[in-house]
């Protein structure tokens, strides 16, 4: 097993000139600014920056990949860009190891770090634009597996006390693509780390529709390993996402939506080709991508905001989109998709 990094503490906060460009800290690549910004690269730089002067009655905005955020205007405020790095084993038991990356660090390396440490179990998530801290907030899910079902604990600051509390799954109250982070701790926490339960008694989870075909037009007809899993994982992502680095993106714009049996009942009857997943409590979640590209979206544009061509529930900035001009796209396929199916799409990524 390779050598394990240890959590790196780098007590010095750096702040950054009024008006700071925040183009390189969210993945629409949104060309705004933010009154102050401070790199956050450890949990004593946290409390230093929230204690400055300059802070003091400013709103407070905690940045870490930028990957689930439509930034419509200038902010007015600090914008906290978390830069804690160190990943390590923690702890291991008879069941399981325990693995905590720090927030800072990037999501798909993590995952990639602890497959090559022989420790697997987020394959399924791989290639998930964003940094460890921003995961939990909305709990992110791909391909049968959501990352509540690793979470052993999340560590945080309470901002406005400096108070460090570690959050059980428990108390994180995940839900679909949801969390306390997103509802009742939002605006009010720093996440600074996130430590995995990783079982040692690894099962494949392959059954999601696009990832066992893809791993059978692999030629792999036993059962997959972890690797052979996230090698999938990064391929099919690849074919269907875009590239937040080569066009701006924050994967999903809406939520898969969730109706009650009689509703469903009703629509099936009219569109018999309807995908939809029957939930354990007798609700439906219904593929919003396919809702989006019946009504014909699929690689439209409005300006330079548009829905991406292989993928219609991803919308992306083609070059020179303001949030504006994503957020009237939005309404627009909004309007269609309620007049059509009368299921009222709900926005994933924060808007501010
Ligand atoms: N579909 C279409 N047209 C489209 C898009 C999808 O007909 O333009 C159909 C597909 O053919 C498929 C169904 O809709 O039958 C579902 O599509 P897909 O498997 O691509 O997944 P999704 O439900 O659209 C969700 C997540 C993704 C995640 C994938 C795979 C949400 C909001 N999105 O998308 O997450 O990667 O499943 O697990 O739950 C993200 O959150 O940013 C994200 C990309």
């Amino acid at each position: 097993m390779p050598a394990l990094d240890p959590i790196i503490v780098d007590p010095s906060p750096v702040w950054f000139a009024d008006g700071y460009a925040l183009r390189a800290h969210n993945t629409f690549g949104f060309d705004v600014r933010a009154r102050y910004a401070c790199r956050i690269d450890s949990e004593s730089a946290l409390t230093d920056a929230v204690r400055d002067p300059r802070a003091l009655g400013l709103p407070m905005l905690v940045l870490g990949g930028g990957s689930n955020v439509v930034l419509t205007r200038d902010y007015d405020g600090l914008v906290l860009l978390v830069a804690l790095r160190g990943r390590r084993k923690v702890r291991e038991d008879a069941d399981a190891w325990y693995v905590e990356a720090a927030a800072g660090e990037n999501w798909h390396e993590f995952v990639a770090w602890t497959l090559d440490a022989g420790m697997p179990g987020l394959e399924n998530l791989a290639l998930i634009p964003g940094t460890v801290g921003a995961a939990p907030i909305q709990n992110i899910g791909a391909y049968g597996l959501e990352m509540a079902e690793r979470c052993a604990s999340v560590r945080a600051v309470e901002m406005a006390t400096g108070a460090v509390t570690e959050f059980d799954a428990a108390e994180c109250a995940f839900g679909y693509r949801d969390s306390f982070f997103k509802r009742e701790g939002r605006d009010r926490y720093l996440i600074t780390s996130v430590t995995f339960r990783l079982p040692k008694m690894w099962q494949p989870n392959a059954g999601y529709s696009d990832l066992s075909r893809a791993l059978s037009e692999g030629g792999l007809t036993g059962a997959p390993d972890a690797r052979a899993i996230f090698d999938a994982v990064v391929a099919v992502r690849r074919a269907k996402l875009p590239d937040p680095l080569l066009i701006g993106n924050a994967g999903s714009f809406f939520k898969n939506p969730v109706i009650e049996a009689p509703q469903f009942d009703a629509l099936l009857a009219r569109e018999p080709q309807i995908v939809s997943y029957r939930q354990g409590d007798g609700r439906v979640k219904l593929a919003a991508g396919w809702l989006i590209d019946q009504c014909g979206w699929k690689g439209r544009a409005l300006r330079a905001a548009a829905v991406h061509d292989r993928q219609a529930l991803v919308l992306v900035n083609r070059g020179g989109a303001t949030g504006a001009d994503i957020l009237e796209l939005a309404q627009a396929i909004r309007r269609d998709v309620e007049a059509r199916f009368g299921v009222a799409l709900e926005q994933e990524p924060v808007c501010l």
